[in-house]
């Protein structure tokens, strides 16, 4: 199985690509990302290293890493001719809501343009499957009943959302016009190793241990349905390999929290006082709460979460602790003075 896949140097990027190297002993990847702030290509020096002692012995290697801008035709045809793939697996994207409200435009250009781009070169290059990881986000926001099935109506709310919301239609059109065989997942708020220090999880624990304030938006109630990155590997390799072509999978981990209970949890764990926790500002047309129907992908795929939170969370502030080193090469210049302008408004 040879996978194209897009974003690999993300959070969840480089988890899938750890994934899928380790289950699927015949896998071979080209990891195409353009390295923006959010990429970080040190994730994957391991596969680097052993890739080039493979090269040396004349074999092929099972993982590759070309720099490229999913938006731009001639590098993505470049390397799908070279590379030659059973499949792409497209995670690359503008991923965080916050920077969306910033600045809309990256995330139209990566998210729509970057997406019609890989499908019109998938379509060209006959690529037999097209998997697309998109977000419950799409699905807007719900009240405090119900979950979120395929067939809910997309309402996205925020311009990342917008931007997600609108590849998958291309994608559905793409399956509808032309017959390209895709598969759609749409997952809820993943959180493990790995995950750029501007999301929740990763941003409280980090504050935390500096005993700095910890922002949390509004009242601190909004609902969020947590999975453990693993999971969602695993439920993204079960679409790409069982998948119905055309078809939409929701997951989710069945984690249902406010935002201030996670963070109570993550203070927990470090013995950190609550009251460092800072209510400020909300962030404007704040989703209220996600829960995902994850019944299809049960069905057809066979698909469960594994990992419940509280044995999850232990595990990532281990992870975050022991990775410190990491978490401070990933705090770019570009990262701070985003984080200081979008903090300094809101305090
Ligand atoms: P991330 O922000 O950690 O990583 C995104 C990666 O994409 C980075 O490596 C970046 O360099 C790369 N990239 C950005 N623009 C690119 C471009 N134009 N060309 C090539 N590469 C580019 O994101 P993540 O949290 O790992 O999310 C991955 C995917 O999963 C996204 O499509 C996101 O919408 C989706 N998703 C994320 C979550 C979540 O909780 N993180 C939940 C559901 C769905
Ligand atoms: O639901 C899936 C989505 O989850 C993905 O599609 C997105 O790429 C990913 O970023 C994530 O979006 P959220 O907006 O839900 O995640 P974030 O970590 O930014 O925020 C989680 C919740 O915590 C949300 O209700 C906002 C709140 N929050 C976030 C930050 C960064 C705070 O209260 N304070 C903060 O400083």
């Amino acid at each position: 199985m040879r996978l194209f896949v897009t974003g690999g140097c993300g959070f969840i990027g480089t988890n899938f690509v750890y994934h899928v190297l380790r289950e699927r002993p015949d896998a071979t990847i080209l990891n195409f990302d353009a390295l923006t702030y959010a990429g970080n290509r040190a994730n994957l020096l391991p596969l680097e290293d052993e890739a080039a002692a493979t090269l040396a012995a004349g074999r092929e290697p099972r993982y590759r890493f070309v720099r490229g801008d999913i938006a731009d035709p001639r590098a993505v045809d470049a390397a799908l001719t070279e590379f030659k793939p059973d499949a792409v697996v497209n995670f690359a994207a503008e991923t965080h809501v916050d920077r969306s409200i910033d600045d809309p435009a990256p995330f139209v250009t990566t998210n729509v343009l970057g997406t019609q781009t890989l499908l019109t070169l998938a379509r060209e290059h006959q690529i037999p499957r097209f998997v697309h990881i998109s977000t419950d986000e799409v699905y807007g926001s719900l009240g405090p009943e119900g979950r979120f099935t395929e067939h809910t109506p997309l309402a996205p709310n925020s311009p990342y959302s917008a931007s997600k919301a609108g590849a998958d239609l291309l994608v559905r059109a793409f399956h509808e016009t032309y017959g390209l065989d895709t598969v759609t997942t749409r997952c809820s708020n993943n959180y493990g190793p790995y995950q750029f220090p501007e999301k929740l999880i990763p941003l409280m624990i980090s504050r935390a241990q500096a005993d700095a304030p910890l922002p949390v938006y509004g009242d601190g109630e909004n609902v969020r349905d947590w999975i453990h990155v693993e999971d969602h590997c695993r439920g993204v390799l079960l679409a790409l390999e069982e998948g119905r072509p055309g078809a939409v999978y929701n997951f989710g981990g069945a984690a249902e929290m406010q935002n201030l209970a996670v963070v109570r949890a993550i203070l927990k764990e470090l013995g950190k006082p609550e009251s460092l926790i800072s209510f400020v500002k909300d962030r404007p047309g704040h989703d209220r709460r996600y829960a995902m129907d994850f019944t299809l992908a049960g069905t057809e795929l066979g698909y469960a979460p594994t990992l419940d939170f509280a044995a999850g969370i232990k595990a990532t502030v281990a992870w975050y602790l022991e990775h410190a080193d990491w978490v401070r090469s990933v705090e770019s210049g570009e990262y701070r003075s985003f984080m200081d302008r979008w903090y300094g408004e809101r305090t």
